[in-house]
């Protein structure tokens, strides 16, 4: 214990200690534990770089908007290879080469729900989980390319039991468990401004999840890429909790990053404005960046092409299909160097007294790291463009912006869109939007194809307008 206590002492967090005597023995272990998983020299300059200084992001100079592969193809010769892109992805489903991979470790503080964000109640009419309607689409993808999907779940330590728990006491929505694999993120300790640990409670210190970077590692060491590896799975389907509309697995994304022999790759969505706070696809020194809307140069941001389109259109929805090589080659030694960025929060805390502080306003700084980081660090990537209406509408948010209200606005207008395109009429309000509610269960359909079997065999071909809510099943 002197030991230990002359370290911190050493490196000025010697306060993480001072309940330490009044504590059990038992009690103390945990704190002691998590103490010795840190490497103080490196803290120390983590604190000086990120908290007691903000660092300032150095935009390189050569700087130019990253290519991407358009929605629609727009030469006969591109027209082919989206083609033969979605029919191998269809192929690499059907032989099981590809795993699905939902990043769920966040604390989701500006929704403001009281559990992992996973199991906040989406859907429009039926109110399923976020974690239901992407567990009814990974069966349904399943069923469809007739070979069952593994997917693996990222949580974090603060919210892995609960997350586990609303799994088993769902059944796995149906899903096998052995092909269901939760393994859990790292953490780092949170930092005051004064660059002191805080502690969360007298026998630990106030950790928080590592940021989605952090998944990498986290596949490593859960064991997860060699079970991937002894699966024969080539490549990772990987997206955000957040985002119920994305695909879970999209064929022709899959396709096409094995036809490119890309190591990563991403869906992109043409911003709505210059500072629309989406990441931006950007190239520097060959490489594949994005840039933070809030980092990203007023000039640049506002840059205009000759027909009037944002320069810097591409903005990122953090969708990506890795291969699992690349994740292995990149996390080799267990180590990983991805840069840390700085997030100010609020952070429960305890004082000199014991007792539990619940600040107002942000009061330290947690560290994560960012997935889209190792774009850089990759010899292959590809961008391709995707409809923001069929693929992106996160949960960020009660209302507004990104929020409950928009998604499930999104949710019913998709399903619109989706009916109308297979021929069905869907009655719409004199302000364009459904006039009912509508959702459609993905163990039916995740795709237009699906719809289009579905509208054919049940005979739907309208919707009928004096009901409030559709639920199509
Ligand atoms: P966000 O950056 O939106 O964070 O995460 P969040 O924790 O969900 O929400 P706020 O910022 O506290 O309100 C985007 C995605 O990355 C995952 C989240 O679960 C979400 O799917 N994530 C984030 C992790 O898995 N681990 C992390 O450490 C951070």
């Amino acid at each position: 214990m002197q030991s230990l206590y002359d370290l911190l002492k050493k490196h000025h967090q010697e306060q993480v200690l001072r309940f330490v005597d009044k504590l059990n023995p038992g009690k103390s272990s945990e704190l002691l534990h998590q103490l010795e998983q840190l490497d103080f020299d490196e803290l120390d300059q983590l604190i000086d770089e990120y908290v007691k200084h903000s660092p300032e992001m150095k935009i390189p100079a050569d700087l130019e908007p990253a290519p991407f592969f358009p929605l629609k193809p727009e030469t006969a010769g591109r027209e082919e290879l989206y083609l033969q892109a979605a029919a191998r992805g269809r192929e690499l489903l059907q032989d099981g080469r590809v795993a699905v991979l939902t990043v769920a470790g966040g604390q989701g503080t500006r929704l403001g729900f009281d559990a992992p964000k996973g199991t906040y109640p989406i859907t429009p009419v039926k109110r399923k989980s976020l974690f239901q309607y992407f567990a009814e689409s990974v069966l349904r993808a399943g069923t469809k390319y007739d070979r069952e999907l593994t997917w693996y779940i990222m949580t974090s330590k603060l919210n892995n039991e609960e997350t586990q728990e609303f799994f088993e006491k769902n059944r796995y929505f149906g899903l096998n468990p052995e092909n269901m694999i939760f393994f859990t993120q790292g953490t780092m300790p949170a930092i005051d401004y004064d660059g002191k640990l805080l502690l969360a409670d007298r026998n630990s210190l106030a950790l928080a999840p590592d940021g989605h970077g952090g998944t990498l590692l986290a596949l490593r060491r859960s064991g997860c890429l060699d079970r991937m590896k002894s699966d024969g799975v080539k490549y990772i389907s990987y997206f955000q909790v957040d985002n119920p509309l994305v695909s879970v697995v999209n064929p022709l994304f899959i396709g096409l990053h094995d036809l490119e022999e890309s190591d990563m790759s991403a869906l992109m969505l043409a911003k709505t404005e210059p500072f629309e706070k989406l990441g931006n696809f950007c190239i520097s020194n060959n490489k594949l960046m994005i840039i933070e809307y809030s980092d990203l140069p007023e000039h640049l941001a506002r840059a205009r092409n000759a027909d009037g389109s944002l320069k810097f259109i591409a903005g990122s929805p953090a969708i990506h299909i890795l291969s699992r090589e690349f994740v292995s080659e990149l996390t080799r030694e267990g180590r990983l160097k991805l840069p840390w960025h700085r997030a100010d929060k609020k952070i429960n805390f305890i004082n000199d007294r014991g007792e539990l502080v619940i600040p107002a306003e942000p009061n330290g700084v947690k560290l994560e790291s960012f997935i889209f980081d190792a774009l850089q660090l990759a010899d292959k990537t590809l961008v391709l463009e995707a409809d923001r209406a069929e693929q992106f509408a996160p949960v960020k948010n009660q209302t507004g912006i990104d929020s409950v209200e928009s998604c499930r606005e999104m949710l019913i207008e998709r399903n619109a869109r989706r009916l109308e395109r297979v021929g069905v009429k869907v009655p719409r309000a004199p302000d364009g939007k459904p006039a009912v509610k509508i959702e459609i269960s993905p163990l039916a359909v995740i795709d237009d194809e699906d719809a289009r079997s579905y509208c054919q065999a049940k005979n739907i071909c309208e919707l009928d307008s004096s009901v409030d809510n559709v639920y199509l099943t």
